[in-house]
């Protein structure tokens, strides 16, 4: 095969067979290919797109360019979760400890932060002496022994999604239905899900900024699931606002102690408990999705799921006693705090401002390997659809280091929409894409 002919006939739109999309991924990840070619192979997707065939050959090939991990020794049916990147969304922090409480296995890979988006391993690292770097007989043992692992992504997984994004992110060819979805479903397959759920956020703050967008991806991803036999229902959510009321992530491990104990923030809990029960379901644990809310809303009454969370925390060397103590979480020392100049409601809320702001403060990154303030962040005070007056607070903002105040308080202030009429509600689950052979 060549590489030449092979952009060509992209570039007519045909359609490549397995082998051939294969071979581009193979060659190109042991340097057969040139970045130059390479780039002109992905524009030619961007433009003409790729089938469900194609984008599943593709999602395979990267599977196995690397290691796949063998979840095969916990017992049980393994569903994972994988959301798109929001703002103030600490859902895998809740929906972790929340599904491993009903007795389903949870074995996590996560990543870090990059952007105004949060990784839920940086969150992690708030808990004083949480160990995120745990070897593989240690992460598999204690899903098996306490229902619960995570642990930041280490081993060899997915390799050539790795080069192939990062040639992606500098020529334009990010932004593609298929390259998203096959990148996306490569890395949940390596790290050995059987079933998969897919949060899929939908607007200002997420790739996908419409509805139409996110629904061809989502049925692009369930769709690659059936072919390669792993089950996959992807719920798309609003993000019109951040999700929760923290970003931050020492104040979006206390906002997940409230919503596991029965507190917190409506919007937040919702989302958990609608992607939780498809988790369940997945698994076998219930037959039909009302029961598996049911069964979620009891162990978060019970105190069943803060149990499990404080129990994960000191499995993985953490100190438990920040569920009663908030006190031995980082803190900032410094706070600042945004008010309205109008009289009103809030209209919108733009997630990337706010993730942006955060990121001024200290709490992500610009470029990889940042060190972050752990404790920095925002904390919302109006959601969409609340009334203010001038004066009153919209935001708090948390930092140690003052160098980017100024420009922070800028981007919260020109988050808010603020307009004399309340908004209609939204509704925050948009739709649901499983598979139709059911
Ligand atoms: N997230 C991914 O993991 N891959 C993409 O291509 C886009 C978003
Ligand atoms: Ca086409």
């Amino acid at each position: 095969m060549r590489i030449l002919d092979l952009i060509h006939a992209k570039r007519n739109d045909e359609e490549h067979t397995a082998a051939e999309i294969e071979w581009i991924v193979n060659a190109y990840t042991k340097g057969e290919i040139p970045d130059y070619q390479m780039s002109a192979w992905l524009m030619a997707v961007y433009f003409r797109g790729m089938s469900e065939a194609e984008t599943a050959a593709m999602t395979m090939a990267m599977v196995k360019s690397g290691e796949i991990l063998d979840l095969s020794g916990i017992p049980g049916i393994k569903a994972d979760k994988h959301s798109t990147g929001g703002v103030a969304d600490t859902t895998t922090l809740i929906l972790a400890p929340l599904v491993a409480a009903t007795g389903v296995p949870v074995a996590k890979m996560s990543g870090r932060g990059l952007g105004f988006t949060g990784g839920t391993i940086d969150k992690l690292e708030a808990i004083p002496g949480f160990n995120v770097t745990l070897d593989r007989a240690t992460f598999i043992g204690n899903v098996a022994k306490h229902g619960l692992a995570i642990m930041a992504q280490s081993l060899n997984l997915t390799p050539a999604d790795g080069q192939i994004y990062s040639l992606r992110d500098v020529t334009g060819t990010v932004e593609s239905i298929p390259l998203i979805a096959s990148s996306i479903m490569s890395k949940k397959i390596a790290a050995g899900a059987d079933k998969i759920v897919l949060d899929v956020k939908v607007g200002a703050g997420a790739f996908m900024k419409r509805y139409e967008d996110a629904l061809s991806l989502a049925r692009l991803m369930v769709e690659i699931g059936r072919i390669v036999n792993r089950e996959t229902v992807a719920v798309l959510t609003n993000m019109e606002q951040p999700l929760g009321m923290a970003v931050g992530n020492s104040l979006e491990v206390e906002e997940a102690i409230d919503i596991l104990s029965g507190q917190g923030c409506p919007e937040l809990r919702d989302v958990c408990l609608a992607l939780g029960a498809h988790m369940l379901r997945l698994a076998g644990r219930v037959r039909e999705l009302e029961e598996g809310r049911e069964m979620l809303q009891t162990v978060l009454a019970s105190g069943a799921a803060l149990a499990k969370f404080a129990e994960f925390i000191q499995a993985q060397n953490g100190n438990p006693e920040i569920i009663t103590r908030r006190e031995l979480l980082p803190r900032a020392k410094l706070s600042a705090v945004i008010t309205s100049q109008e009289a009103g409601f809030v209209t919108a809320i733009d997630p990337a401002r706010i993730g942006y702001a955060a990121v001024l403060l200290g709490a992500g990154r610009l470029y990889k390997n940042q060190p972050l303030d752990l404790s920095a962040g925002i904390v919302l005070t109006r959601r969409v659809g609340d009334a203010a007056r001038p004066g009153d607070p919209l935001a708090k903002l948390f930092f140690n280091d003052a160098s980017q105040l100024e420009e922070a308080r800028r981007f919260v202030a020109s988050a808010f929409s603020i307009d004399d009429r309340r908004p209609p509600k939204k509704p925050l689950i948009l739709g649901v894409v499983e598979h139709e052979s059911k």
